[in-house]
C-alpha cells in the first residue's frame, strides 16, 4: 500500500479506512513504540508541526498521550477548551460573541497548524445523538489539514486502534480470537456509546469472533451493527449479540466490559431524553459487572479489557481490574503509540 494515500487524510472513523489502512498504522505503531522503548529519537517526524486539540469534554488518557506524543514527535500539541475561546458551532447553533462558525474556526486554524483534534459528546451538543460527529464531519469539510476524532457520540477511533494493538500484542493475531463488547453497569448513565460501537468495528475489521453483549434497552446504532455483520462476513470472523453477559463470555479471549447509554437518554429522533427511564433500564441491570466469578467463564488465558476511566466497584471489581489478566494500563499506553502513528501518516 502507498502510505501517501494516508497523507493529509482526516481520521475520523475506521469506517473510512481499508483493513489495509489500519493495518499499517498498527505497524506504525509498533515501529514508534519500539523507537520510544529504547531511546531511539523521533522527534524529527513532526518538528516544527502544531496540533489544535479541542476539548469539549474531560480527558486524561487522550489528552496527555497527544500531547506527549507530539513532543516525542518534536511538535507542539496546543489545547484548546471551548469555555476559553470562542466554541466552534454549527450554523443556526450560533451565539453572538460566546461562539464561531465552524466554518470559520477551521479556516482560521488550517492557516497556522497542521491538524485539528477534537472530542465533543453529550452535554455539548444536548445528547442529540450524531450531532457531534456532524461538527467533526463539518471541521472536515472545511479545514484544509487533517482533522481528527479524540472521540464523538458515535466513535473513538483511537481508542479502538490502541485495543485491537493490544489483542495483538497478547496474542500475536487476531483470526480465532474471541472479542467480547459487553456492557456493564454504571451508576451514571451518562455515558456515550463511541468506544463500543469503535470497538467492535475495529474487532470485527480485523476478523475477530465478535459478541457484543447487552441487556434489552441497550442496543448500539443500526448502521454500526450493519458494518460490523459486512466486515465479519468480508473478513472471515464472526458478528453475534448477546442478552446474557455470562453466555458471551463463555470461552472468550478478550473480555471489554464497559457501561454506554441507552438510546432513550439521547434527545429526538433518538430518544426521548428521558434520564429516569435510562436509570431505571441501568438499576435493573445491576448484575452485569466483571467479577472473578464471570472471568472463570472466560478462556484461562482470557484478557480483561477497558478504555478506563472505569467504574470500579460497579463495571468491575478490583480484584479484577487490579488482577493478573487486566491489561488495561497496556491498553491506555498503547493510545500514545497509535495516535504517534496516526499523526505521522496523515500530518507529514
Ligand atoms: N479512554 C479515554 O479516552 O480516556 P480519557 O477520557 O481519559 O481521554
Amino acid at each position: 500500500m502507498k502510505t501517501e494515500s494516508l497523507r493529509g487524510r482526516d481520521f475520523l472513523t475506521l469506517l473510512d479506512y481499508s483493513r489495509e489502512e489500519v493495518e499499517t498504522i498498527l505497524d506504525v505503531a509498533l515501529d514508534l513504540k519500539r523507537r520510544f522503548a529504547i531511546g531511539e529519537p523521533h522527534d524529527h517526524l513532526l518538528r516544527g508541526k502544531t496540533l489544535f486539540m479541542i476539548f469539549y469534554n474531560a480527558s486524561l488518557r487522550t489528552r496527555n498521550s497527544f500531547e506527549a506524543g507530539m513532543t516525542q514527535l518534536g511538535g507542539h500539541a496546543h489545547f484548546l477548551e471551548p469555555g476559553k475561546i470562542y466554541a466552534p458551532a454549527l450554523a443556526g447553533d450560533e451565539r453572538a460573541y460566546e461562539t464561531e462558525r465552524v466554518a470559520d474556526v477551521a479556516r482560521v486554524l488550517s492557516r497556522m497548524g497542521d491538524a485539528i483534534s477534537i472530542r465533543c459528546y453529550g452535554d455539548p451538543v444536548g445528547w442529540v445523538y450524531g450531532k457531534a460527529h456532524e461538527i467533526e464531519r463539518n471541521f472536515a469539510y472545511w479545514a484544509d489539514i487533517p482533522v481528527i476524532n479524540m472521540e464523538c457520540d458515535k466513535y473513538h477511533p483511537c481508542q479502538a486502534l490502541a485495543d485491537v494493538l493490544t489483542v495483538k500484542e497478547k496474542f500475536g493475531a487476531f483470526s480465532g480470537v474471541k472479542f467480547v463488547m459487553s456492557w456493564a453497569y454504571s451508576p451514571s448513565v451518562h455515558k456515550p456509546r463511541a468506544v463500543p460501537q469503535s470497538a467492535i468495528i475495529a474487532a470485527t475489521m480485523m476478523g475477530m469472533e465478535v459478541i457484543l453483549a447487552h441487556p434489552k434497552g441497550m442496543e448500539l446504532d443500526d448502521e454500526v451493527l450493519k458494518a460490523c455483520e459486512g466486515y465479519s462476513e468480508k473478513y472471515g470472523g464472526s458478528f453475534a449479540i448477546s442478552n446474557d453477559m455470562g453466555e458471551a463470555f463463555e470461552g472468550a479471549h478478550v473480555v471489554y466490559p464497559k457501561a454506554w447509554a441507552p438510546a432513550i437518554l439521547h434527545a429526538p429522533p433518538v430518544g426521548r431524553l428521558d434520564e429516569k427511564r435510562a436509570q431505571e433500564i441501568f438499576d435493573a441491570n445491576k448484575g452485569w459487572i466483571c467479577d472473578e466469578e464471570k472471568m472463570k467463564l472466560a478462556h484461562k488465558d482470557a484478557i480483561y479489557m477497558h478504555c478506563l476511566p472505569c467504574d470500579r466497584g460497579f463495571e468491575v471489581t478490583n480484584e479484577v481490574i487490579d488482577g493478573p489478566q487486566s491489561v488495561v494500563f497496556d491498553e491506555a499506553e498503547n493510545r500514545l503509540h497509535v495516535q504517534k502513528a496516526i499523526m505521522v501518516l496523515t500530518m507529514r
